[in-house]
């Protein structure tokens, strides 16, 4: 069960496990429920899955952690109530109707879901991609799922051990997402296509910066953005460029960056024709390949940082705001570049350190690649995921 249908990282952790899954047994049949319409749908159905959607109530579906409980939004909860009976009554007569062995869910919302309209005799996996205690009303429900029988898997030791604190006799299944490490082919870099994709003039010889990721403002554009702007301080002569790549791919209000919100940032930080937004990508491998380095810049700690892994399967030099799982993917100075996560001017050292060598960014790339073949192969998951599940 998926609450979003966006490609975000949880999503194509998803399209892996599909995958799996068949990998694993050819006769095991996969069926996705979707609380959302979405691009996620079409890729999972290629893959042999059957899709159905339950369009999750609009009043539902902003409903985030984020929502502040006051007066007006009080006066809103018998509708939603109303909205969400319905709902469950729908969803849970899909889910019967398919009668699972397995019930997945992938997502905070289906999470909650899942445990209240899980079938006896079926099995919860709660696939956690978040910090739980970093989320009020997760915190407060998702460990009672396990008097559902819920397994949990997590997406990191870190997320695993934040789980832990919450509920101390849970031992989450840790399964670091994989990458399909042929798709993210090594090739030439890109610097023309990425600037027409983000509609700037074509660029001088120098180097592009990338940070992948939604719109989210934890994913830290706003502090890329920053550093940018003390990197051309300091280089006021650079043709470096830098790009936001992606959009904003989820519901919940108030969590997200608007892309006219960026745009103004970069305005203000006089950052026009330096840097610039390219809309989400469906082949991320290309714009991976494109770019000469890929920062992460996540202003929280990441629970697992999939793009991080995408890179260095790309073969190209990382540099990771080094709190969280993230920092269970990489060793500094070998396989990718960690600074303080939240601090802009460590940020503006490594883009400094990283356009000053061109031998560290050839060694970064070529240790990262060799490293994310080592330890992030997909081929890897079938058999974890079976134990995961449970199927011995
Ligand atoms: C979530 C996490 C991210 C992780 C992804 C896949 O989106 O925020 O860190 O890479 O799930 O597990």
């Amino acid at each position: 069960m998926s609450p979003s249908a966006g490609l975000g990282g949880a999503e194509r952790c998803l399209l892996d496990f599909v995958w799996a899954c068949r990998q694993f047994d050819p006769h095991m049949s996969t069926r996705v429920v979707s609380l959302a319409h979405g691009p996620l749908l079409e890729e999972l159905e290629q893959l042999g899955a059957r899709c159905e959607v339950l369009e999750l109530p609009a009043a539902l579906a902003e409903l985030g952690e984020h929502v502040r409980v006051d007066l007006p939004h009080a006066l809103q909860l018998p509708a939603v109530g109303a909205a969400a009976g319905g709902f469950l009554l729908r969803l849970a007569t899909s889910v019967r109707r398919f009668s699972p062995d397995i019930l997945h869910t992938n997502g905070v919302k289906s999470h909650l879901l899942g445990g209240l309209i899980k079938p006896r005799g079926t099995r919860l996996v709660v696939h956690l991609h978040d910090f739980t205690s970093h989320r009020r009303l997760t915190s407060m429900f998702v460990p009672k799922l396990a008097l559902r029988g819920a397994r949990y898997i997590a997406n990191s030791r870190a997320v695993a051990e934040d789980f832990k604190a919450l509920l101390p006799s849970a031992e989450p299944h840790v399964l670091h997402n994989v990458v399909d490490t042929d798709y993210f082919r090594v090739g030439p870099t890109d610097s023309a296509w990425l600037a027409a994709a983000a509609g700037l003039s074509p660029p001088a010889p120098g180097l592009s910066f990338g940070l992948v990721a939604t719109y989210a403002r934890w994913k830290g554009q706003s502090l890329f953005l920053r550093a940018a702007a003390q990197f051309f301080q300091r280089r006021p002569e650079s043709t470096a460029r830098f790009y936001i790549i992606g959009g904003p791919i989820y519901t919940t209000r108030g969590s997200q960056f608007s892309t006219e919100e960026l745009e103004r940032e970069i305005a203000t930080l006089g950052l026009e024709g330096r840097a610039g937004l390219i809309p989400f990508q469906a082949d991320i491998a290309r714009v991976m390949a494109a770019l000469n380095v890929l920062v992460h810049a996540s202003t929280q700690p990441e629970p697992f940082g999939r793009t991080v892994v995408e890179g260095m399967s790309a073969a190209r030099p990382v540099i990771i705001s080094n709190a969280g799982g993230v920092a269970e993917l990489f060793r500094h100075g070998e396989t990718g570049l960690g600074f303080e996560c939240g601090n802009a001017a460590d940020l503006c050292r490594q883009l400094l350190r990283l356009e000053d060598d061109a031998g560290l960014r050839e060694a970064l790339g070529q240790a990262g690649r060799a490293w994310a073949v080592a330890k992030f192969s997909r081929a890897r998951l079938p058999a974890e995921l079976a134990s995961a599940f449970g199927l011995g």
